[in-house]
C-alpha cells in the first residue's frame, strides 16, 4: 500500500463551477479514490470552483493567457505551476480550452478530460445542444485521455443517459452532469492503476 505521501499527485484544471472536481474530491475524502489532490488551477480568476477548492484545503492557482505574450508562454507557465506542486496526473474538469503541446508533452499519457456526450459524437463546444439538434435518443458522458485533437483521445469510460422528447439543453445538461459525477472518479481510479492502449482501446491492468 502506498502511504499518503506516495499517492498519485493529481492537478485539476477548471474554468468555472468545478462540480466535477468537487465530486472527485468527495470520493478522495471518503477514502474511495486513492489520489492526492495537488493543486487546482483555473484560467478564470473568477471561477467558483477555486473557492470550493480553497475551502477543501487544496492549493489553488490562477492566471489567464492574456497575462502572457503568447499562448505557448501561458502553457509553459502552467506546466511550471503544475510541476512545482509535484503533479503527476492532470484532470481537466470543465477546463474550457484546448490543451496544447507544452502541457501534453509534460504529462504524456497522464491527462484526462470529461466531455458531456458519448464521444466520438458531438465533440467540441455545446455538446448538449448538438445532441438535441441531432435528435438522438441516447447520450451520456465520456472520460478520455487528452491528445492534440479536440476530444479525440482514447476513451477511458462512458456512461449512457437517455434523451427524452421533452428535454431541453438545461434538463439534459443536469442529467449528464449527474452521470459525470459518478463516472469521473471511477475513471481516474482505473487510469491511475495502470493501462495500455491497444489500437484505440484502453485496456486496464
Ligand atoms: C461538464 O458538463 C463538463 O463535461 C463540461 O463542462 C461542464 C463542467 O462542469 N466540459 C466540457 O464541455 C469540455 N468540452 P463543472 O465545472 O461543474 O465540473
Amino acid at each position: 500500500m502506498r502511504d499518503s505521501k506516495q499517492l498519485p499527485r493529481v492537478a485539476f484544471l477548471i474554468s468555472g463551477r468545478g462540480s466535477n472536481m468537487m465530486a472527485i474530491i468527495k470520493k478522495v475524502k471518503e477514502g474511495k479514490l486513492k489520489i492526492k489532490p495537488a493543486i487546482v488551477f483555473s484560467d478564470n480568476p473568477g471561477a467558483d470552483g477555486l473557492k470550493s477548492a480553497e475551502k477543501a484545503g487544496i492549493p489553488v492557482s490562477t492566471f489567464t493567457p492574456s497575462d502572457f505574450p503568447t499562448r505557448e508562454d501561458y502553457e509553459k507557465a502552467l506546466v511550471n505551476t503544475l510541476k512545482k506542486n509535484g503533479t503527476e496526473w492532470v484532470v481537466a474538469a470543465g477546463y474550457m480550452r484546448l490543451l496544447k503541446k507544452p502541457v501534453i508533452e509534460a504529462f504524456p499519457g497522464k491527462i484526462l478530460n470529461i466531455h458531456p456526450s458519448l464521444l466520438p459524437s458531438f465533440a467540441g463546444l455545446n455538446a448538449q445542444q448538438q445532441t438535441i439538434d441531432a435528435g438522438v435518443k441516447i447520450t451520456g458522458c465520456t472520460v478520455h485521455f487528452v491528445d492534440m485533437g479536440m476530444d479525440t483521445g482514447p476513451i477511458v469510460m462512458q456512461t449512457a443517459v437517455p434523451v427524452e422528447e421533452t428535454d431541453t439543453v438545461e434538463s439534459l445538461s443536469r442529467k449528464i452532469l449527474h452521470a459525470e459525477h459518478d463516472t469521473y472518479w471511477r475513471a481516474i481510479k482505473k487510469a491511475v492503476s495502470g493501462y495500455q492502449v491497444r489500437g484505440r482501446t484502453v485496456v486496464f491492468k
